[in-house]
């Protein structure tokens, strides 16, 4: 986020109550309402659970609500249920059998419909197939897809079967697919030929064939053709390869066909998912989130945030291999019977204007989007928006980092018309769900803060003592109890997610950002407070960047730190010195840059390289970040203290070397 940006966020003092026209169809729709079930939740949290996940299907209740031993912690103890039973049949004997779950828009222009009986077939369909290459409860599945409708048929798959499935994001390499492939050790790797973006095609097959070379627990591959053969080969490996449609209309076996059909219930606490996402070490952190609490919280928060009605027409504009992706176009929407658009493509493809000609074309009525994608369509020009017909619009949504106010200004009249409320909601990959924000019809929005907690989050913003800052004064974001959707470990290294997450501040989780409170309960979120950056809503950790610039013959050493920037909040700058013989040239930063996508994928290229005879150290050989954060942001002298600092010269050489960008 940029100086400028903070500053305004600190004057805004403007509040947009909502319209008396939104109240009127609101699920909540007053203050005292949203207060009355927020302390409810608190206070009977297990009275609140039981209605609130009604509708999800338990096959068994559970005997305990919640128990936990710091930092692992239960909720639904002994329930049982099947996750894509909530999300889909459920919904089969209802008015909602032929309703639209997935409206899908290609990125050439194609669009295809699945109504929630043609989901569920396809999910059947391909659950029966999985199940008889041997995939079984307890098994870990990956998934490596671009924004098509089968990324969703087969997380709900994978879940049918009670296989744990990993997402990982078709914008990550070859080399980051592998590592959490083998870090899971996942049987069986879904993908598709190609993606289509910017016009172009991204050729996920060739990637995840270098990935499964060096990844021995891989035993299928799945392949969706989504391109076809001219565009997108594909060399298929005979014995592990296998397209889609083969592997669906191969007859399945009785048994295979009988467990897809009538799926087998699983306890609360069974792993459901694995995402990978960035911490403060060069390793990604595969957080873990299990059945029944996460799906309740996905549930309830996309009913009330969203206020999901029959009649609309969601759209997140997420990616599926991100959290939101999980919770905002899988779970949650299909589990409240929502009908989803999903859009595989960039947003500015063929033109600016794609949004909100997608918008137009499909009737779209309540978006969630990203800061940075608002601030990216500022810049494009008013034009794009104003030639399209918005009129259908009714809520609008934000998450991924803080919303300065002038995007919000913008996103609330260009895009909302001044007529539809924003939702800005924080949350994190470890949360599962929406934490923070304001229920549409029940309280005013403030542009650039987030709001008030939901359900049965207990959050607060504290000082290093622990203790509660004063209103607006700003410290940590810490949420002092669990909550049914809260990651449970992570992957294989439950001392990690004790140490990252619940060591710091003892007894409480630490979410990594820091915030504020202002004197109306509001929270304002200011960003990561930890080795984590957030560069155009992609969590990056810096550790993982110099860990992967180390990686690369020609470099000694490297930090990577964030500069302040207009469109992606932050920018990522890296420092590196060179091994001696190697030449600080422009050519060698294209190798570096491309070594950056190889290793962990293009979205975490470095803006700026530069280049550094030395690094600012302690005295004890740590690196001085803070120093770097100040010459990366273009600050002429040191701000601080720099007394610790082991030789001062290398401070005036690297500002020497400001205008080296990259
Ligand atoms: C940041 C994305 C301010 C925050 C759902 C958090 C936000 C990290 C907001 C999690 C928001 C997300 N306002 N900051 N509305 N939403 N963040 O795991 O720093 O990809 O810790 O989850 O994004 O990123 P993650």
């Amino acid at each position: 986020m940029t100086t400028d940006s903070i500053e305004s966020r600190l004057k805004e003092d403007r509040k947009f109550p909502p319209s008396d026209e939104f109240v009127k169809h609101a699920r909540v729709s007053s203050h005292a309402a949203y207060t009355t079930m927020y302390q409810r939740s608190l206070e009977s949290p297990e009275e609140f659970w039981r209605e609130e996940t009604q509708e999800l299907v338990f096959r068994e209740t559970w005997k305990t609500f919640a128990t936990w031993e710091l930092p692992k912690a239960q909720f639904f103890v002994g329930a049982k249920l099947n996750a894509s039973e909530s999300c889909l049949d459920r919904h089969l004997h209802t008015a909602r059998r032929t309703k639209a779950a997935i409206i899908f828009e290609g990125e050439p222009g194609d669009t295809r419909t699945l109504t929630y009986f043609e989901l569920h077939r396809e999910v059947v369909r391909l659950t029966a197939a999985l199940s008889d290459m041997g995939v079984k409860k307890g098994d870990r599945v990956a998934i490596y897809m671009g924004m098509v409708p089968e990324a969703a048929i087969s997380m709900l798959a994978c879940a049918r079967l009670g296989a744990t499935h990993s997402v990982v994001f078709g914008g990550f390499s070859a080399e980051a697919l592998r590592d959490r492939i083998n870090d899971l050790g996942a049987k069986v790797l879904l993908t598709q030929d190609g993606a289509w973006r910017r016009g172009s095609v991204v050729p996920l097959k060739k990637m995840a064939d270098a990935a499964v070379e060096q990844a021995p627990t891989i035993e299928k591959v799945v392949v969706l053709r989504r391109i076809g053969e001219h565009l997108a080969p594909c060399a298929m490996k005979s014995g592990r390869d296998m397209w889609w449609e083969d592997a669906l209309s191969n007859p399945p076996s009785d048994a295979a066909l009988k467990l897809a059909k009538h799926p087998e219930a699983f306890d609360a606490e069974h792993p459901l998912f694995v995402l990978y996402t960035s911490g403060s070490t060069g390793k990604p952190k595969g957080v873990l989130h299990t059945t029944a609490g996460y799906l309740a919280g996905a549930h309830v928060t996309t009913k009330y945030v969203f206020d999901v009605k029959e009649s609309d027409l969601y759209w997140c504009t997420a990616d599926v291999g991100w959290v939101t992706g999980h919770s905002y176009i899988t779970y949650g929407p299909l589990s409240c019977g929502a009908t989803c658009l999903m859009y595989e493509g960039a947003p500015n493809f063929p033109d600016p204007g794609r949004f909100w000609n997608v918008i137009e074309k499909h009737g779209v009525t309540v978006l969630y989007t990203a800061p940075t994608a608002i601030r990216a369509f500022i810049r494009w020009g008013d034009e794009f928006p104003q030639k399209a017909d918005l009129s259908s619009l009714r809520l609008l949504g934000s998450v991924g980092e803080p919303i300065n106010p002038e995007a919000w200004t913008w996103y609330h009249k260009v895009i909302g018309g001044g007529r539809c409320p924003i939702v800005d909601t924080w949350w994190q990959t470890e949360t599962g769900c929406i934490m923070l924000t304001t229920l549409p019809g029940a309280c005013y929005s403030k542009p650039g803060a987030t709001g008030l907690p939901l359900f049965g989050v207990d959050i607060e913003v504290v000082k290093d003592d622990n203790q509660p800052c004063a209103a607006n004064e700003g410290g940590k974001l810490v949420i002092r109890k669990p909550w049914p959707s809260m990651a449970r470990t992570l992957w294989g290294d439950d001392e990690r997610w004790k140490t990252a997450y619940w060591t710091q501040m003892p007894g409480v989780y630490f979410t990594g950002d820091g915030a504020r409170r202002d004197p109306d309960g509001y929270f304002w979120v200011v960003g990561r407070i930890d080795d984590v950056l957030n560069v155009a809503g992609h969590r990056i950790g810096t550790a993982e960047i110099e860990s992967a610039l180390v990686s690369h013959p020609m470099v000694a050493e490297a930090a990577a730190v964030g500069r302040p920037d207009e469109l992606k909040g932050q920018a990522l700058v890296v420092f590196v010195t060179l091994k001696s013989g190697h030449v600080a040239d422009k050519t060698t930063k294209n190798k570096l840059a491309e070594h950056i996508d190889r290793e962990i994928g293009k979205f975490a290229r470095p803006d700026s390289i530069r280049f550094a005879d030395a690094l600012p150290k302690t005295r004890s050989g740590k690196i001085m970040r803070r120093l770097l954060k100040e010459i990366a942001s273009g600050a002429t002298s040191p701000q601080g203290d720099t007394s610790t600092l082991e030789d001062l010269g290398v401070l005036a050489k690297l500002r020497a070397g400001d205008s080296d960008e990259a």
